[in-house]
């Protein structure tokens, strides 16, 4: 059995030998392939791979018609945006993801950037503190559950909106939902966003929503670049000169970010906030451990397929 990593943004060295252990316990063979520049090298590599451990790699209709003997694709790591799933389906590939296991990563970062926000982006000036200020968390999944455990502990007020989270959740928690995502950015001054890019959430962080928020705000975004309405958050971000925006996913327009708003912006030049030892090893050993269940016992836990 041929499993191939197949990662343009490589795990720690440490992860890697994890996954390399469990993949070689169960008697399979661990492909490498890392810091790929060209498409080309993907199709070669899977042309005989039985199973393809990736992150944020683009798995589509190309790659399925050239992995032949191609059974499951584990997304190590949340969002399975990159895969398409209905090319998997109709190639018969079993796709899951690795659910929570990235997220203190992401969480950790998240927190990481409200800080480096509201001091000013560390240019010495006096900012503001975190404490008694109030966080909005925009989806109520595995990430936004570990941004209201760290926030709490900075004495922040934490809310959060989430359609398809019920509020017990939230309450148990000690967060406290809001009814609609426009109440949620009409009460907060920091909103953490922590949405899936599908069809009803690309560019739904928009103008309308944007602009009610309070005096200060801070927008950070781990989630996706594409629930971002680009161009209307410029507007916002021209008309309102307290307004900054945070990221580690580089927008389309970063350069014009970057020329307009250079004291409100700030993009990571690569998503990192799954880019930990930890979150590598964790999310790798379950990626790897997952394809052992699959071919040995038939479990599909974590398909996120049809
Ligand atoms: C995820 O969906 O798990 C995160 O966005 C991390 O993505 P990455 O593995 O490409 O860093």
């Amino acid at each position: 059995m041929k499993v191939l990593l197949a990662t343009e943004k490589p795990f720690a060295k440490i992860a890697v030998d994890d996954i390399r252990r469990v993949i070689e316990s169960a008697g399979y063979e661990l492909i490498l392939l890392e810091k790929y520049t060209d498409k080309a090298q993907l199709l070669d590599a899977v042309k005989d791979a039985n199973a393809i451990i990736i992150r944020s790699d683009i798995i589509d209709k190309e790659v399925f018609d050239a992995a032949k003997e191609l059974k499951i694709v584990v997304r190590a790591g949340a969002g399975y945006d990159n895969v398409d799933l209905e090319a998997a389906t109709e190639h018969g590939v079993c796709v899951m993801n690795t659910p929570g296991q990235n997220s203190n990563a992401v969480a950790e970062l998240v927190l990481g950037m409200f800080v480096y926000a509201v001091r000013n982006f560390f240019n010495g000036t006096s900012g503001t503190e975190l404490r008694g200020k109030k966080l909005g968390i925009h989806a109520y999944g595995n990430v936004g559950r570990n941004v209201a455990r760290i926030a709490k502990g900075f004495g922040m007020d934490v809310y959060a909106y989430d359609a398809f989270c019920p509020n017990e959740v939230m309450e148990a928690d000690g967060v406290k939902p809001i009814a609609s995502a426009k109440e949620l950015y009409e009460a907060c001054s920091l909103i953490s966003l922590h949405l899936p890019a599908t069809p009803e959430t690309k560019n739904s962080i928009n103008y309308d929503l944007l602009k009610d928020m309070p005096k200060n705000a801070v927008l950070v975004n781990t989630a996706r670049k594409e629930v971002i309405n680009e161009s209307e958050l410029i507007r916002l971000m021209d008309e309102r000169n307290d307004f900054k925006y945070i990221t580690d996913i580089m927008p389309a327009a970063h350069m014009k970010f970057v020329e307009l708003f250079p004291t409100r912006y700030f993009s990571t030049p690569k998503k990192m906030g799954a880019q930990t030892a930890e979150a590598n090893i964790n999310a790798g050993i379950a990626a790897a451990e997952q394809i052992v269940d699959f071919f040995t016992n038939g479990c599909e836990k974590f398909r996120v397929n049809k």
